[in-house]
């Protein structure tokens, strides 16, 4: 009786997962042509919007002004929150590797096209200070994942300053990071991410709202791909300008990449990542243990305001393809001692600002309008509070 029944069920059952087979299957289909549709949309609608012509020039939208003023209370939040016992840091780039000694000599054969704002003069050589960071508020561990900072700055520059009170400083400033374009494309976006960050939000920084065209999710991923695990020494990465500048009457981004091929063959020993600055060590192995000098160019890359370069969106990454980087100076950094107290807390008082520069290499967008106003108030409060005590 029971095998009888057994065997009528057999056909029912197997009927019945073949039907559920084919169901999952078909769904499976359909979801997978569903996707792969959404995808091809996706693909052609971002084509679509970024593409060239863009505008050669500086587009302010309405509102930047006060957009700013809400960036800066967030920034000095930030710089209160991470304030190292007594210490009041930088709201970026916190924890430096070191400030060294760096010779900036201008191409000797430089094209003259290229021979703009401090590049006027083939084979001038400038004296400068580069500073070398991690990207983060915190002074952390340096094998946790996050961008560099590579800072220069130009000494003894003559000419007109950009910031009228500044006009004392004759310099010229390089102020970059290891990835080529930034998690945010304006400053609306900027001060809405960033007081999120601030709340202590990361992932949930970039969905501000249950309206999925508020969603960022492009730019949640340039987030994590600029958090990056550290090089094996801050001479071993390269460097973007990230966002535009002046170059003469054009527009352009900057890089500074490793030369080695212009300095003395060197392999740095490896070096134990597990301690907290080793990035530090690596530095001072090369230029002050072992006394071999770093190499780097420093190159421009021009905007073609027929292609999709545009000024105002800082996450759009000007493509090597549209126009390429040509190098207008080699960048020396000699054997030095530079770990010391005394040069450290000097590196620690220093400040570096886009803006810390002559005309022929303005900053511009968006962006860089935010940033003059930041940093002249971070690097104000930061100084201010350090001298109280
Ligand atoms: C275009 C992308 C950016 C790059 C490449 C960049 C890079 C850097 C670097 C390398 C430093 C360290 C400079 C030093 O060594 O002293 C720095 C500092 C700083 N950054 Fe940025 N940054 C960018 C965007 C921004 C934005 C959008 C803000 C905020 C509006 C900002 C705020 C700051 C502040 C407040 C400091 C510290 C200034 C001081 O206290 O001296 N940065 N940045």
């Amino acid at each position: 009786m029971i095998m009888t029944t057994f065997k009528k069920d057999l056909p029912l059952f197997a009927r019945f997962w073949l039907w559920l087979g084919r169901l999952l299957g078909k769904t499976l289909l359909v979801l997978l042509c569903i996707g792969l549709l959404g995808w091809a949309l996706a693909t052609a609608w971002f084509a679509w919007q970024h593409r060239g012509p863009v505008s050669a020039l500086e587009q302010i939208p309405d509102g930047e002004a006060a957009m700013t003023q809400d960036v800066i209370q967030t920034a000095v939040r930030i710089v209160d929150q991470h304030r190292e016992s007594t210490r009041y840091l930088r709201d970026a780039h916190a924890k430096a590797h070191g400030c060294v000694k760096a010779e900036v000599q201008v191409l000797p054969d430089l094209a003259t096209e290229l021979r703009q704002g401090v590049f006027s003069e083939p084979g001038k050589t400038w004296q400068a200070t580069m500073r070398l960071s991690n990207g983060n508020a915190y002074p952390q561990f340096d094998s946790i994942r996050d961008a560099r900072g590579m800072a220069i700055k130009l000494l003894d520059v003559p000419g007109k300053q950009l910031l009228s009170d500044q006009q004392r400083r004759g310099e010229q400033d390089f102020v970059m990071f290891s990835h080529p374009n930034f998690f945010v494309s304006d400053v609306a976006e900027y001060r809405q991410n960033v007081a999120a960050q601030a709340d202590g939000k990361k992932v949930m920084a970039f969905f501000p709202g249950w309206d999925p065209r508020t969603w960022q999710v492009r730019h949640l991923f340039i987030a994590l791909a600029t958090l990056s695990p550290p090089p094996p020494s801050p001479t071993q990465t390269t460097y973007f300008s990230v966002s535009p500048y002046k170059f003469g009457e054009a527009n352009a981004k900057f890089r500074v990449m490793p030369d080695p091929a212009n300095c003395p063959t060197y392999a740095l020993p490896a070096q134990n990542q597990k301690l907290p600055n080793f990035l530090r060590n690596a530095l001072n192995q090369q230029l002050s243990t072992d006394r071999v000098p770093a190499c780097f160019v420093l190159q421009i890359q021009r905007q073609d305001a027929g292609k999709y370069m545009p000024i105002e969106d800082t996450s759009v990454e000007w493509k090597e393809s549209d126009a390429p980087f040509q190098t207008v100076a080699r960048i020396n950094v000699p054997a030095q001692d530079f770990d010391t107290p005394a040069l450290n807390l000097q590196c620690d008082n220093q400040s570096f600002n886009p803006w810390f520069g002559v005309e022929a290499h303005r900053p511009i967008g968006g962006i860089n309008r935010l940033r003059k106003a930041v940093y002249e108030a971070v690097s104000d409060y930061r100084h201010s509070r350090n001298a109280e005590q």
